[in-house]
């Protein structure tokens, strides 16, 4: 099945209002003329910078997504965000259960699951965010972990539409090393095969490798067989960069 690749980048807790503007009309500037066939190109700003940059974005083709969402609908969460709230500002996706919030704030998988159900209740896509510590790797156990996680996490009633999934080995957030592409392969692979026993359109779901995707990298690693796109953290606050890993995608 084709699937539209997808680079989205995590501009994680970075940008004030200038640079956040500036960063995001610079993306869309740079990825205007990519076509139709070219990759689909995500930027998840921080909360305060969802309005501002969703301007900057509008009408350019580039998306908009948050970093996280409350599970619930609406109500007393002092410093919290609806799903709703976030499709309202004008977000098509949000990430849930990026390995950060798990560890920052002792996110498990059925709260990242209830959240991925209130983005998809709230018209979103969630983008579901799995990934095995370095000692899990060396114990032998990641694709164990990642599987449980997915098992975990992936909300009711889960379809190509309204999930992408993200592997990104925790050791390889921020560290500029990435597993081998017979790695990345094999738990791509994995995680294709741990959707298909649970999804009717596993064939459809998009499934994104995350962790020091670079320019320099970015081309080796997206054309692996099941990377269907990248979710870029450092390297998306440099728009010329971010820009040259959306080519490589296309
Ligand atoms: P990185 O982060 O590209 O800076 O390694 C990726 C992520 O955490 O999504």
């Amino acid at each position: 099945m084709e699937r539209r690749k997808l680079v989205a980048g995590n501009w994680k807790m970075n940008g004030l209002r200038a640079d956040g503007v500036a960063l995001a009309r610079a993306v869309a500037a740079g990825a205007s003329g990519g076509g139709p066939r070219g990759p689909e190109i995500l930027v998840c700003p921080p909360f305060t910078l969802l309005a501002a940059a969703g301007e900057a974005l509008a009408g350019t083709g580039v998306a908009l997504g948050a970093q996280d969402c409350h599970p619930a609908a609406k109500g007393a969460h002092t410093g919290d965000v609806s799903a709703a709230m976030l499709r309202d500002a004008g977000c098509a996706y949000a990430i849930v259960g990026h390995s950060e919030r798990r560890r920052d704030h002792g996110e498990g998988d059925a709260l990242v699951r209830a959240k991925a159900e209130a983005a998809v209740a709230a018209g979103m896509a969630a983008v579901v965010c799995v990934g095995e510590t370095e000692e899990e790797r060396d114990a032998g156990r990641a694709e164990a972990v990642v599987g449980a996680q997915i098992e975990g996490s992936l909300p009711a009633g889960a379809s190509a539409a309204s999930v992408v999934v993200a592997y990104e080995p925790v050791w390889a957030i921020g560290t500029g090393r990435t597993p081998t592409p017979e790695d990345i392969a094999a738990m791509h692979a994995h995680v294709r095969r741990t959707l298909a026993g649970r999804l009717a359109d596993a064939d459809g779901v998009r499934i994104l490798y995350g962790g020091s995707v670079k320019a320099s990298n970015a081309a080796a690693i997206l054309a692996l067989p099941d990377v269907d796109g990248a979710l870029v953290g450092g390297a998306s606050l440099d728009a010329g960069e971010f820009l040259a890993i959306a080519r490589a995608a296309g």
